[in-house]
């Protein structure tokens, strides 16, 4: 039995280290609305399932000073612990300890928990509130930042690894998140980028505030840098338990089947696609009306709108879905939405999760900008993406599917397993009136009525092509079905892909266009 004196010490030794930065540290950090590192975890794990590790760690520093100072923890807490049940492991840095600033230390207990992670095939949760590099530390922070990115790198694709910026995340620090599957950011407090204001200002002269330059806002509608945008802790967390449900905890384990809700009765399948091709609707409302109890999680809501990606369930399994967004730009690929539904795809095939893909789209968008942006080469990720991926993979074709966006969006040519059309559905080279235009300018131009020629050979086309029959001919489209058939057919094919096991052939891997 241990000595009571000896359970004193530790209990002693404990309470020190668990305040971290000290009383004042800690006030400074509610002021800023943040929680501090530890009262993260307690709110995010199951009551109770938290095991820290390497509590009396201590930093190795010995230049400017610092080999006086003592840093609790070395500015990050890790441990393991458990999310509606699943296990996880967890490291949260504490800015109330040197800014969470990342010295050789910090570094390796961060490292540590990642390799713990990796062996046990358990997600990676990284809690980000840090002034980046200990500028003290020099060099050993460099190198402590490249051996993290070094086994994000290499657990990629094989266990979950999500980011959560609670604060600044400055420098190079901010290349761990962008190397994990999901980031999530909480409005006004979260801060990323790789040049601050200060250099900004020294460098080019322009003042910017943090906010500005790479605020939570920023990160969800513009660069597209995180995944889910929160308004409070609070929020954020929820929403992090949510996606936890949805993914398997490795690529080697299936994703639990949850009990099974049929869609909630408002979302009526029937009515919610207008016949008319011009008038916009909203996608994700298609999604919830085949989806379980029609819940669905959407990823990078804010960014590249005009795809909608994310997860639901379909008799009780997750599905990732992927689909045109009818209400911004007509629902196009640009060069954000490509990246975006891309790296989805990816993510859902490295995880083993079946891909419903609903189609309604005029294409590519055209344009200058687009082409100089490299749209060639980010409409690529979308091919490859599909191309590559082994994992069940359906398609419902809603109305139109034209030109290179028909092929892109998981055609049979792409190898989809199943793909089902509505009957409004249109698989042509391009929209009737710009078909016709060209087609048909010779005989427009000639005619006494151009306009009433042109409506005649906009009608003939429309006639011939714009419908699914004649892809369904040549077995492109495997059924033309009704819209509401949709979830019962989705059901049927995804239980009959269950199994689903095709080769590629060997390599080591493969070129995307990255
Ligand atoms: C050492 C640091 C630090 C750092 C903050 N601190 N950042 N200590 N190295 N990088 C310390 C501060 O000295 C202070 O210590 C405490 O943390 C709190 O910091 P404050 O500045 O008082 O907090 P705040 O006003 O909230 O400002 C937060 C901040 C700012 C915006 C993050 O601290 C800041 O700009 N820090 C430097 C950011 C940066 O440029 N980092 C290096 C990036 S380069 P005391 O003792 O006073 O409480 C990089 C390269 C990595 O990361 C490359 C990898 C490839």
């Amino acid at each position: 039995m241990a000595s009571t004196k000896k359970v004193k010490e530790l209990q002693q030794r404990r309470e020190e280290v668990l305040l971290g930065g000290g009383e004042k540290a800690i006030q400074k950090q509610v002021a800023m609305g943040k929680l501090t590192a530890r009262e993260r975890i307690v709110a995010l794990l199951d009551e109770g399932s938290f095991n820290e590790y390497d509590l009396f760690v201590e930093h190795e520093a010995r230049d400017f000073g610092m080999e006086q100072k003592v840093l609790h923890g070395d500015g990050v807490v890790t441990g393991t612990g458990s999310i509606g049940g699943k296990p996880i492991c967890i490291y949260a840095q504490d800015f109330t300890v040197a800014g969470g600033s990342l010295g050789s230390m910090h570094a390796r207990k961060i490292t540590k928990i990642m390799d713990h992670s990796l062996k046990m095939r358990i997600p990676l949760i990284g809690i980000n509130d840090s002034g980046g590099a200990r500028i003290q530390e020099g060099v050993s922070s460099l190198a402590g930042y490249g051996e993290i990115f070094f086994r994000n790198t290499l657990a990629s694709g094989v266990i979950p690894q999500i980011s959560v910026i609670l604060g600044p995340c400055a420098g190079g620090a901010v290349y761990s998140p962008a190397l994990t599957d999901f980031v999530f950011v909480v409005d006004k407090i979260s801060k990323m980028f790789i040049t601050g204001p200060e250099v900004i200002k020294t460098v080019l002269g322009e003042e910017i505030s943090m906010e500005e330059l790479g605020g939570a806002r920023v990160h969800s509608e513009i660069t597209g840098n995180a995944h889910f945008f929160a308004e409070t802790e609070a929020e954020c967390f929820d929403q992090i338990k949510e996606l936890l449900s949805y993914i398997p905890r490795s690529n080697s384990e299936p994703v639990e089947k949850i009990k099974v809700a049929e869609p909630d009765k408002k979302y009526s399948i029937s009515r919610i696609v207008p016949a008319d091709k011009k008038m916009p609707y909203d996608v994700r409302d298609v999604i919830r009306s085949v989806t379980d109890s029609s819940d669905f999680q959407e990823v990078q809501a804010k960014w590249a709108a005009n795809i909608v990606i994310g997860f639901g369930r379909i008799d009780g399994k997750t599905v990732g879905f992927v689909a045109n967004q009818p209400k911004v730009l007509a629902g196009v690929l640009d060069v954000d939405s490509s990246d975006k539904c891309g790296r989805f795809i990816r993510y859902c095939d490295a995880f083993n999760i079946p891909l419903v893909t609903l189609v309604d789209l005029p294409g590519y968008l055209p344009g200058v900008d687009q082409e100089h942006a490299g749209v060639i080469r980010h409409g690529a990720k979308v091919l490859y993406a599909y191309s590559e991926a082994t994992v069940p993979k359906i398609t419902v074709i809603l109305r139109k599917a034209y030109g290179g966006g028909y092929i892109a969006m998981n055609s049979r040519h792409l190898r989809a397993d199943f793909v089902f059309a509505w009957p409004d559905a249109e698989v042509a080279v391009m929209g009737p009136e710009g078909a016709a235009n060209i087609i048909f300018r010779k005989e427009i131009a000639a005619a006494d009525d151009p306009d009433k020629m042109r409506q005649q050979k906009v009608d003939e086309y429309i006639e011939k092509f714009a419908n699914p029959y004649v892809a369904a001919a040549k077995g492109f489209i495997d059924s033309v079905i009704e819209p509401k058939e949709t979830r019962s057919v989705l059901i049927h094919a995804l239980g009959v892909s269950v199994n689903k096991s095709i080769g590629i052939p060997q390599k080591k891997h493969g070129i995307p266009p990255f």
